[in-house]
This record gives C-alpha cells, structure tokens and sequence, in this order.
C-alpha cells in the first residue's frame, strides 16, 4: 500500500548512532573511492558487473550482457494497460470479487455482492503471493497451491455507494475482503490457460479467522483480553503484506499496518506501558479512517487495549490442510511486518529475515535454535525456538546482529522487559534499546540462490534529513529508496558473527542523477516488492513515485553481471507487488494492486477501469513466453 499508511514516524529512540559518511556504504565490496559525485558516475553494482547502462544487451559498448536477461526491456508507460516485452503473454487471473470455488457467487460489476457473498470470493488488494507444486518436476509447474495476500481495501470500491451509510455488514464485507486466498490452480496443457481447481482445499482467511498464537509469548499479560482471557486464541489477521515460503511447505502471511484499523479515542482505562505501545506502534484517532471500530467494538483500542497487541506477527498457514488453523508465531517478533523471507543455513537452520516498514525503523533476522527438520521430527516447530535478531549496520560497512533475548544487554525487568514475552510484544521498543539503525522504510527482502547474500529494500523516506544520513541510509531527503544488500559471516546465513553489507543500488533518475546509480533506460522509484528466482534473477517491483512518468513497474537485475532492465509496466494507479514463477520458471504470477487507486466508477477522474472496462479491480498477472521458454531469457 502506498505512503498513506507508511508516513509516519513512530520511533522516537533517538537511535542515530552513525556518521553522514557515505564512501563507505557504495559497494564496498567493488572499486569506489571518493565522493558522491564519483560515485554517482562510475557505480557500480553486483559481482563486479556494470550496472550503469546495461540495461539491454545489444545496446551498444554497454553493461555485461549476461544469460539470464536475454528479453527486450520496455519502455516507462502511462497506459491503463500491462505492458511486457515482446515474445510474452501476459493474461488476468483471480481478480477480485471471483469465486474460489468455481460454484461460488459470481462477481458483481455495482459491488453488491453480500459480505457472505465476499467472504466466498478473492480478496481486494493483492499482494506478497507464493506457488507450492503439487507434484514433482513438470506436473508441479502445471498444478499447484497458489496463495496470496489481500493487503487492504478500497471501501469506494467495494461497496455501491462507497464508504457512505456504514452498517455492520460492510464492516463484515471489507473485513472478508482482506487477508489471503489459498487457491489450488492448473494448467491447461494445450491452451497453457491457468484456471482456479473445484477443491477442498481453496479457502479464505480473514480478519475473522480464529487462530491460534505460539512461542514465548502465548499468554502473554499482554495478549489477554476480556473475550479470550489466556491470551493464546486470537481472531484474524489483518493488512497481509508480503510473505515468506518455508521449506517445510507452509505459508508465512505478514501483518503490516495493523495499527490503521483500530480506533483510539482515549475513553477507555490503560496503563502507560499501554499507552506506550499505543505510540511506538501508531495507535491512535481513528487510524487510516477504516469505521470497521464503529461495529465491531474489538477494534476499539480504548476499549480493549490488548487487542492491537494481538496483531503485528507472522502467521503461518499450511496450503496443504484446509481444516489447519493459522497459528500466529510470536517468536519472531510483533512489528509492521512487511515480509518473511525464510532461508536454509549451511547447518540447516531456518533463519527468516524481515523488515519493519515505517520510517526509521529497522531490519531483523530470525534463526531456529536447531536444524528444522531436526526440530519438526522433535514435534517442536522451528518457528517457536529460535532467536531473533535485529541489524546495526556500521559505517564500515560490516554490521551486528544485535539478540533481542530477555536478560541480555538492557532488555531488563528494570527496563520493562520482565520476561521473553515483553520483548517480543515490544519488539520495536526492544530494538530501540539495543540500538539497532534506523532504515528508510525496509520493505521485503530476498535471499540471492546462488550466494545466499541477503537484499532488502528500503522504499523511501522524505523525513530524512540531510543532516541525519548515515552509511546505509546515505540520502536525505531520500525520494527514490534504494537496496541495501549484506553477506552473513562465512556464508552461514544463521551466524550471529558480524556480517558484511553494501548498497546495491541506489535508485532514481539514473545516469547520477539524484545520487542514483542504475541506468537512466531502467529508471524506477520506491522499490517495494523483491524475489530471487531460482536461477538467480532478482525482481524488483514499485510503489509508489516514479522518477520518469510511468505507472508502477517491475525491473529485473541480474547481481552477476550488474544488468538491469525494465520488465513491466502496471496499469494506471496500481502498485505491482507480489512476484512467483512455478519451479520450472515458464509461468510467473504477479499481482497488480490498487489500480486507479483514487478513481470511482462515477468520478470523471478514474484513473482506471482495468482490466474489464468497468470498475478497477486488483488481479493476478499470468505472464508466459509465447515460445514455452523460461522467463526472463
Ligand atoms: Fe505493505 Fe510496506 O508495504
Ligand atoms: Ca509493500
Ligand atoms: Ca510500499
């Protein structure tokens, strides 16, 4: 979701512990030596490969043309319409408002289908998305679970006469709109069409799915509430951002802004540390303007102080078990979880990154206290014993993994922290203390297959003042974003030795301009969305302003040889966030978000009526290569 709900600035720790330099932080790990202004001209990214204009092979004395990008890049549009490179098909798959059953309600075009009738159909807002095979090699790329996020929702949409007359049932029917779709699919073998399978095993999860916490905070003092007094059964998740994949096969859905849908008016009763949390988590008035609080009193935080706490966690979902509850994993920590990228160690942990998306709040890791298959043949799930860690990244370019465990450092009883539970249901509180580096806005992550270096995107962050930059966070005001990448201590994604970090690029106009460091023929702004595909393209995907005039984009880069160019261009309004291919890398799927996000079907102003012509609805993109190929070859 864009700005709106991300604008805000919630960390008053007064965490600034570096310097303005930024020599250090431009790719170490590459040639540089002197100023922004050199740096700016001769950047360059990856493993030693020129980024600065390599953005298509065949384009002259530029960039090093590797394998992996062998399509032609396209040009930044402004049409209501997904543009591709030549040689793809791209087609509209599980739009908003379908049955995820094929006997279920029909869509209708006025918005006036029922909030029974919602809670039967896909979700608004799509967003982080994962593909888990059924079956091996070919027939897992042609049969599969696919399950996606519904990030919020647009009640001008959603509804006939928009946001106007709020009755309980819109509140039901937005609260159905949000959350995930499981969705088993299948291709056509002749027409390679993609369609939605009549199975048990599609479901919807919502805001009002009964779920259950795990790990050290389960009861926690904290989570309890006058309906659910032992803190472990909470209902719902809400603002579903990214996601993350386990090699155990389960999916792990993020909880983000979960602050903007619970209303604060300073009626009811709460302590300080209450009132505490409020404010470090964005509690407050009548959040993002959500009137769900105004029926449904769970979401009055002055009512139930303990609820908001209830939200903020990672919650995983078995695809595979329609009757599983989702189970909320406190043991990686309660912040506006953007994403959950999980990883395999050298020792074979599983160790989840994930960023916090607010302004100048930080980055985090978690890693299973054993090898995860070890764990699950013990019965213990690899996300309930584990430590989590948040990132200081030093001037130097290396960086700390700093222990968010009870007891260690200042994360004491004399500083609020009597016990594990306190510090994950204040984690952000936590990692203040231990002086973790505020970042401009970390949004996903993703982990390189082929070096297991770690990427993370920071988006943007205007508030950053020039005065307070930093090595990681070199621009202030920081209007393009940028993505910074590390190396973990001996290739071991799971150690807590101090790893080694560089800025990948740094995004904008290009060709220097603005202190960017891609190519002017690639320029994108606000990068957001990421994923490594498994033969080492990296996807990058946008929100938000755009440093040429397009619409939202998708570029890829190949870190190898420091080639990047532009892939797709969304629709009018949208964001383009959520990215997966099937294993054999034929089909991609990529959600398009919000399209005309400030448009209604009646305002002469509609930004966009994709993809029917009617009312704008989010949707998922089917990208194929016309010849059966890979993509991105
Ligand atoms: Fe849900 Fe920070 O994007
Ligand atoms: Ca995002
Ligand atoms: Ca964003």
């Amino acid at each position: 979701m864009t700005d709106v709900s991300d604008d805000e600035i919630c960390n008053r720790s007064g965490n600034r512990p570096f310097g303005e330099v930024i020599e250090a932080s431009l790719s170490r790990r590459n040639f540089l030596a002197g100023g922004m202004a050199t740096a700016a001209a001769t950047f360059l990214v990856g493993g030693g490969g020129s980024i600065m204009g390599a953005t298509t092979a065949g384009a002259g004395p530029r960039g090093n043309p590797g394998r992996l990008l062998r399509f032609e890049a396209v040009g930044p549009s402004t049409a209501d319409a997904v543009v591709v490179p030549p040689g793809y098909d791209v087609r509209v798959f599980a739009k908003w408002g379908d049955p995820i059953l094929p006997s279920g309600p029909a869509w209708n075009e006025d918005a006036s289908n029922t909030a029974e009738e919602q809670s039967q159909q896909i979700g608004m807002g799509h967003d982080g998305m994962s593909y888990f095979p059924m079956g091996r090699g070919r027939a897992g790329s042609q049969s599969g679970m696919l399950v996606m996020n519904h990030e919020f929702t647009d009640g001008n949409l959603l509804f006939p006469d928009g946001e106007e007359n709020w009755t309980a049932e819109k509140t039901v029917k937005e609260q159905w709109a949000h959350g995930v779709s499981v969705l088993e699919v299948t291709q056509n073998r002749r027409t390679r069409e993609w369609s939605i399978v009549d199975s048990p095993r599609n479901r919807r999860i919502s805001p009002l799915t009964p779920m259950t916490f795990s790990g050290p905070a389960t009861g926690h003092r904290l989570l309890q509430t006058d309906a659910d007094p032992d803190g472990t059964t909470p209902i719902g998740t809400v603002n579903n951002c990214a996601n993350g994949q386990t090699p155990w096969k389960t999916y792990l859905t993020c909880e983000e802004n979960f602050n903007g849908y619970f209303w604060q008016l300073d009626e009811g009763e709460f302590s300080d540390e209450q009132a505490e949390l409020f404010d470090r988590y964005g509690v407050g008035g009548q959040g993002f303007g959500y009137q769900w609080a105004s029926t449904d009193e769970r979401f009055r935080a002055d009512l139930n102080p303990n609820e908001p706490n209830r939200f903020g966690w990672v919650v995983e979902i078995d695809p595979m078990r329609p009757d599983s509850t989702p189970v909320k994993r406190t043991a990686l920590g309660r912040v506006k979880h953007e994403g959950a990228v999980v990883t395999e160690s050298t020792r074979k942990h599983a160790v989840v990154y994930m960023g916090d998306d607010q302004r100048f709040d930080y980055i985090y890791k978690y890693v299973s206290a054993r090898p995860w298959r070890r764990m699950r043949s013990e019965g213990v799930s690899p996300l309930d014993e584990g430590t989590l860690y948040v990132a200081r990244f030093d001037e130097d370019g290396t960086g700390v993994w700093l222990p968010l465990v009870h007891g260690e450092g200042p994360l004491t009883a004399e500083n609020g922290f009597a016990d594990q539970g306190d510090v994950l249901v204040k984690t952000r509180l936590a990692a203040d203390l231990l002086g973790a580096t505020p970042m401009d806005r970390p949004e996903w992550t993703a982990v390189d297959p082929k070096t297991q270096d770690v990427y993370c995107t920071l988006t943007n962050n205007t508030r950053r003042e020039a005065d307070n930059t930093d090595a990681a966070n070199p621009r202030g005001p920081n209007d393009w974003g940028h993505i910074i990448r590390w190396s973990e201590a001996g290739g071991d994604n799971a150690s807590s030795a101090p790893f080694e970090w560089d800025l990948f690029l740094l995004a904008g106009p290009g060709d220097g301009v603005d202190g960017s460091t891609i190519p002017a023929d690639a320029a994108f702004g606000s990068p957001d969305g990421c994923w490594f595909d498994a033969d080492g393209r990296f996807w990058i995907q946008t929100d938000g302003r755009q440093p040429v005039e397009s619409n939202d984009q998708m570029v890829v880069a190949d870190p190898d040889t420091g080639e990047i160019k532009r892939f797709l261009v969304g629709v009018r309004g949208c964001e383009v966030t959520g990215v997966v291919t099937t294993p054999d890398r034929r089909t991609m799927f990529v959600n398009i978000q919000h399209p005309g996000a400030d448009g209604t079907p009646e305002d002469p102003t509609l930004e966009s009526s994709w993809p029917d012509g009617t009312r704008p609805r989010p949707a998922t993109l089917v990208i194929t290569k016309e010849d059966g190929f890979r993509i991105g070859t």
